[in-house]
C-alpha cells in the first residue's frame, strides 16, 4: 500500500537554494523547493514568487502551459511547492531583490502542501505585534531577517569553538540537574522523584564545576552552554539563555584578555568588521567617575567631569549649598550643542529631577556666555576653562550627592542622542576592571558578593576583609560594548582559607557554608592551581552583531518578558497524578 500522505520526494531532488540564482544560471534546468511568498495572476500569465532560506525567487508560467497556470492559480501565500523550470534573464530588472536580474520559466509544479491564510504576512519588517509573532513562532522565523540572524548565530558558534579548539581549550558538557549555584538570580528548581522533597537546580550558570575541571587538570574548558536565572526579564534577559562559557588554569588577567579580544576580531570578522585591539581598560572607579556607569557605551564620547573645587569658589548658592552638605558637583560638555531651545533644555532639567538630582545647570557659549545661573562672566569662564568648552558648546552641572550626579549626568549622557553624540563608532568595547568585592543588596539588607563569592581579591586589599568590607575591589572584569555588558569573569580564589574568609566576610554561617560548598572547599585542599575564567554572553554578543535591539531576535524560542512560550503555553499545569509522583501538593 502506498501512504498517500508522505508525497513522493524522489523525482523532485532541489538542484539550487531559490535565493542564489543569478544570470550565469541562465539557460539551466533547476528544481527549487519553498514557500509562496506571493502570486500574481495575469490571467493568460502568473507569477509566483518562491521563498527558502537563502532568498526569494521570480517564477513566471506562460499561456502556452494552460494546465500549468490553471495550477498554479490555486497556490496561495506560505503553500509548500515545487517547481522544475528554466532560468532566463528578465526584462525588467528588480534592484530591491538579490536575484532580480533572473526569473524561472515553470515546467513542472509539485503542492506539496497547502496553507490556512497566515494571521500576518512573513515579510521584514515584521507586520505583527510581538505577542502574535511569537505565538506563529514558526511564521516569523520564516522571514529573511530571522533567517540571516540564525545564520549568523550558527557561524559564530561554530568560528568559537573553532577558535577556542584552536588555543587549547576542550569543550566538556557539565550537568544541568544541579545544587543551588550562588550567582545572585533565583533558582529555577526540578523536584525529585526519587528524593521526594529534594530539588536539583537548573545551572545559573556552570561556575563551580568549570573551576573543578581547572582542579580536574583540564587546564583550558570552554562549554557554549545554557544556562537558567529566575530573574527579571527584559531586552537583554532571558531566563534561559546562552554564554561562551571559559575558565583556564595558570594565567593572568591580561593572557585571558588577550584571548577574548582574540575571539572577538574572529566573531566580528563575521560582519566584516575589523576590532582595534587591545580594547581599552577602565577601572570601575574611572568608568563610574567619567560616566556615571558600570557598562557605559563609549560611542557617545564625552565624558563627565569633576567641578567640585570649582565650584567652592563660585559665588552660586546652589551649588555652594550642596557642596557644603558634602554633595559634589559633576558637569558634563556636549561639543556643538549650544543651539539647544529653551524647552529642549526644560526638558533636560526635567529628566535629571526623573532620575533624582535636585535640578540642572546648563551653560552655553554663543556669542558670550548664557546660563540658568545668575553667574559673573569670570566665573563661567573658570568652569569652561574646567570642562576645556569652547565656542557653541553646552554644559550641564548636576550639584547633589556623588552618586545621584554621576547616575543622573551619566543617564543624560548615555542617552543623548545619535546624530548629536559626533563621531560614533560601530563597536566601542571596553574592559571594566577592579569593582567592588561586595555590594549592598536591599533585599538582603547586608553586603553580598558583586559576581560571585569564588572572586579572588586585589592583593592589596585583603587585609580590609575583615575591618573594611565595602573598600575590597575584586580581581573581577566585565566586557562591556556598547554600553551593553556581554562578558564578566575574574580570577578566582585558589586557597581554601582565603575562601572561608570571605565566607565570613558574607556573614554566611559556618554550617551553611559548609552544607552549601562543603564538597567545594574540600576539593580546593587537593592542590588546585591558580586560575580564572569568564563568560560572553552569546545571545547579546549575537544581537549586536545583528543589529538588533533585543535577544528575543536571535533567540529560535524566546520567553516574552513574563516568561511564556506563547507558542507551547510553557509553563503549564500538571496533573495531580505528576504532583503525587513527586511528592508535591499546591498551595
Ligand atoms: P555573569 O553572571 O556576569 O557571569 O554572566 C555572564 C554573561 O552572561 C550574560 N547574561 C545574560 N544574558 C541573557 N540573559 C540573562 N538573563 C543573562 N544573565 C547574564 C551577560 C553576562 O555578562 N559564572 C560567571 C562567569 C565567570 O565568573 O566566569 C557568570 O555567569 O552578558
Amino acid at each position: 500500500m502506498t501512504d498517500t500522505t508522505t508525497p513522493d520526494i524522489s523525482p523532485w531532488k532541489r538542484t539550487h537554494y531559490c535565493g542564489v540564482l543569478r544570470p550565469e544560471h541562465a539557460g539551466a534546468d533547476v528544481c527549487l523547493m519553498g514557500w509562496v511568498q506571493k502570486t500574481r495572476d495575469m490571467g493568460h500569465l502568473a507569477f509566483v514568487d518562491l521563498r527558502d532560506r537563502e532568498g526569494l525567487v521570480q517564477v513566471v508560467f506562460l499561456s502556452d502551459k494552460a494546465a500549468l497556470i490553471e495550477e498554479a492559480k490555486k497556490l496561495r501565500a506560505e503553500f509548500v511547492v515545487g517547481i522544475k523550470g528554466t532560468v532566463r534573464t528578465r526584462q525588467a530588472r528588480n534592484k530591491d531583490l538579490a536575484t532580480g536580474e533572473v526569473e524561472v520559466e515553470a515546467k513542472e509544479l509539485k503542492i506539496f502542501a497547502a496553507s490556512k491564510v497566515p494571521p500576518f504576512a512573513v515579510a521584514d519588517p515584521p507586520q505583527a505585534s510581538e505577542e502574535l509573532r511569537f505565538k506563529y513562532r514558526y511564521l516569523d522565523l520564516r522571514r529573511p531577517a530571522m533567517q540571516r540572524n540564525f545564520k549568523l548565530r550558527h557561524d559564530a558558534a561554530l568560528r568559537t569553538r573553532t577558535y577556542m579548539s584552536g588555543h587549547g581549550f576542550y569543550e566538556i558538557e557539565t550537568p544541568f540537574l544541579i545544587n543551588s549555584t550562588p550567582e545572585g538570580a533565583r533558582d529555577y528548581l526540578v523536584p525529585s522523584r526519587i528524593h521526594k522533597g529534594r530539588f536539583y537546580a537548573l545551572p545559573q550558570s556552570p561556575q563551580i564545576f568549570k573551576q573543578t575541571l581547572m582542579l580536574s587538570g583540564f587546564d583550558r574548558y570552554f562549554q557554549i552552554v545554557r544556562c537558567f536565572r529566575d530573574e527579571d526579564l527584559r531586552a537583554d534577559r532571558q531566563p534561559e539563555f546562552t554564554q561562551i562559557d571559559v575558565e583556564m588554569s595558570f594565567i593572568d588577567r591580561e593572557e585571558l584578555f588577550g584571548l577574548m579580544e582574540g575571539l572577538m576580531a574572529t566573531l566580528f570578522d563575521l560582519v566584516g568588521e575589523k576590532l582595534t585591539l587591545p580594547f581599552r581598560r577602565l577601572s570601575y572607579a574611572e568608568a563610574m567617575e567619567k560616566y556615571g556607569s558600570e557598562k557605559p557605551d563609549l560611542r557617545v564620547p564625552f565624558e563627565m567631569k569633576d567641578l567640585t573645587d570649582v565650584a567652592r569658589t563660585l559665588g552660586a548658592d546652589v551649588l555652594k549649598a550642596a557642596v557644603a552638605a558634602g554633595g559634589e558637583v559633576k558637569g558634563l560638555l556636549i561639543p556643538g550643542a549650544a543651539g539647544l531651545s529653551r524647552a529642549q533644555l526644560d526638558k533636560l532639567g526635567d529628566r535629571a529631577k526623573a532620575l533624582g538630582a535636585k535640578g540642572l545647570v546648563w551653560i552655553k557659549k554663543q556669542d558670550g556666555f548664557k546660563s540658568a545661573l545668575k553667574l559673573a562672566e569670570g566665573e563661567l569662564a573658570s568652569i569652561w576653562a574646567a570642562l576645556g568648552g569652547g565656542e557653541g558648546d553646552l554644559a550641564l552641572l548636576i550639584a547633589d550627592k556623588r552618586a545621584t550626579a554621576l547616575k543622573a549626568l551619566g543617564e543624560i549622557r548615555r542617552t543623548w542622542p545619535v546624530e548629536n553624540a559626533g563621531e560614533r563608532r560601530a563597536f566601542a568595547f571596553a574592559w571594566l576592571t577592579d569593582f567592588p568585592l561586595m555590594e549592598w543588596s536591599d533585599e538582603e539588607r547586608r553586603l553580598v558578593s558583586m559576581h560571585h563569592p569564588f572572586t579572588a581579591p586585589l592583593d592589596e586589599d585583603v587585609p580590609y576583609l575583615e575591618t573594611d568590607l565595602a573598600r575590597v575591589r575584586a580581581k573581577a572584569y566585565d566586557l562591556v560594548l556598547n554600553g551593553v555588558e556581554i562578558g564578566g569573569g575574574s580570577i578566582r580564589i585558589h586557597d581554601t582559607a582565603l575562601q572561608r574568609r570571605i565566607f565570613d566576610a558574607l556573614g554566611l554561617p559556618p554550617k551553611e557554608t559548609e552544607q552549601k560548598f562543603g564538597y567545594f572547599l574540600e576539593a580546593l585542599n587537593y592542590g588546585t592551581p591558580p586560575h580564572g575564567g569568564i563568560a560572553l554572553g552569546f545571545d547579546r554578543l549575537i544581537m549586536i552583531l545583528a543589529g538588533e535591539e533585543s535577544i528575543r531576535e536571535v533567540i529560535a524560542f524566546p520567553k516574552t518578558t513574563s516568561a511564556l512560550c506563547l507558542y507551547t503555553n510553557s509553563p503549564s499545569d500538571v496533573s495531580e497524578r505528576q504532583l503525587s509522583e513527586l511528592g508535591l501538593k499546591l498551595k
